[in-house]
């Protein structure tokens, strides 16, 4: 590990005032100038909400459930992020992309207000995740500690404090999550909920079957829910993000597959600290009709 070269967080780029992972202007230019193909089927979270998840589940799905096809290849690199350069790779996803056969899979954190124009134009189909605050929080905290991405989160109750006020790479949650639920009722939307797959993955997989108007036998299904579970994504290298390197995933210091429970905020935040976010919350997300729960 000594030997590795030190990386240095990601840049943050203001992006109307939303904080963003980008070096520069410019590759916020191509970034937004990025052109989607129509068969492109695009993943977008709010960072820590299931992603890796959702694109382990839609490989299985294109794949007709066969994983031997992905033995040899992690899933972070099998589909690019539309807006990250990261530091060990040759060129920015976004390039890697260009070079991707179709129909690809990319993936995205913007919120839906900075995603490229042209994504929207070709009519993208495209899957949201969401994931309920309080575990959202906990995860990007050990996240921030184990990733030389992004900066040092400072203690818990610092980190709480930027992330309720949307000073974190993506900006709000609050905004993010209900950009994205205005957003579906104009295009090609299908929103899920993080709680609801580890709930019933088999009722959440039909939706996503149903959303990609494809078809597969329920032994395929259960394939895929067991090849999809956490117990097994964790032990699984190539889905496990153990591929990437040490200097860039610490996992000594916390797992990228922690603990894959909704209700984990439970063992983090105090009495006081959930009576404040709560009030926080019901101000930021008055009005909005968003169903989520936050254990099951
Ligand atoms: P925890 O840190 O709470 O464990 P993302 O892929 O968007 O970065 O999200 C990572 C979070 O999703 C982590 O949450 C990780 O454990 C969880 N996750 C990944 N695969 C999962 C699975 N198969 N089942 C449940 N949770 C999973």
């Amino acid at each position: 590990r000594s030997l590795e070269k030190k990386i240095t967080p990601l840049n943050v780029l203001h992006v109307h005032g939303v904080p963003l992972l980008i070096p520069s202007k410019e590759m916020w230019d191509k970034i937004y100038n990025f052109q989607a193909r129509p068969d492109d089927l695009i993943v977008a979270t709010y960072p820590k909400s299931g992603t890796t998840w959702m694109q382990e589940i839609l490989d299985m799905i294109q794949n007709d459930g066969d994983e031997e096809k992905y033995r040899q290849v992690a899933t972070f690199d099998r589909h690019p992020v539309i807006e990250v350069a990261f530091p060990h790779k040759e060129k920015p996803d976004l390039e890697i992309a260009l070079e991707i056969p179709s129909p690809r899979i990319l993936k995205t954190h913007l919120p839906s207000h900075l995603i490229p124009p042209s994504i929207w134009k070709q009519n993208c189909k495209i899957i949201y995740v969401a994931r309920n605050a309080k575990d959202c929080l906990v995860s990007y905290y050990h996240f921030h500690r184990m990733t030389s991405l992004l900066a040092d989160p400072q203690s818990w109750e610092d980190f709480c404090e930027k992330f309720m006020s949307g000073k974190v790479a993506y900006g709000s949650w609050y905004d993010h999550v209900k950009g994205w639920w205005d957003a579906k009722d104009k295009h090609q939307i299908l929103y899920l909920f993080y709680e609801d797959i580890k709930k019933n993955p088999k009722c959440e997989i039909y939706k996503v079957l149903d959303f990609l108007e494809k078809t597969l036998s329920e032994d395929i299904i259960n394939k895929i829910i067991h090849h999809t579970s956490f117990e097994v994504m964790s032990k699984n290298p190539m889905t496990n993000q153990t591929a990437v390197p040490s200097n860039i995933f610490d996992h000594t210091i916390s797992k990228f597959l922690r603990k894959g429970m909704p209700g984990d905020w439970k063992n983090y935040f105090t009495v006081a600290m959930n009576e404040k976010f709560d009030e926080h919350y019901e101000k930021k997300m008055a009005g909005a009709t968003l169903p989520f729960c936050t254990e099951i």
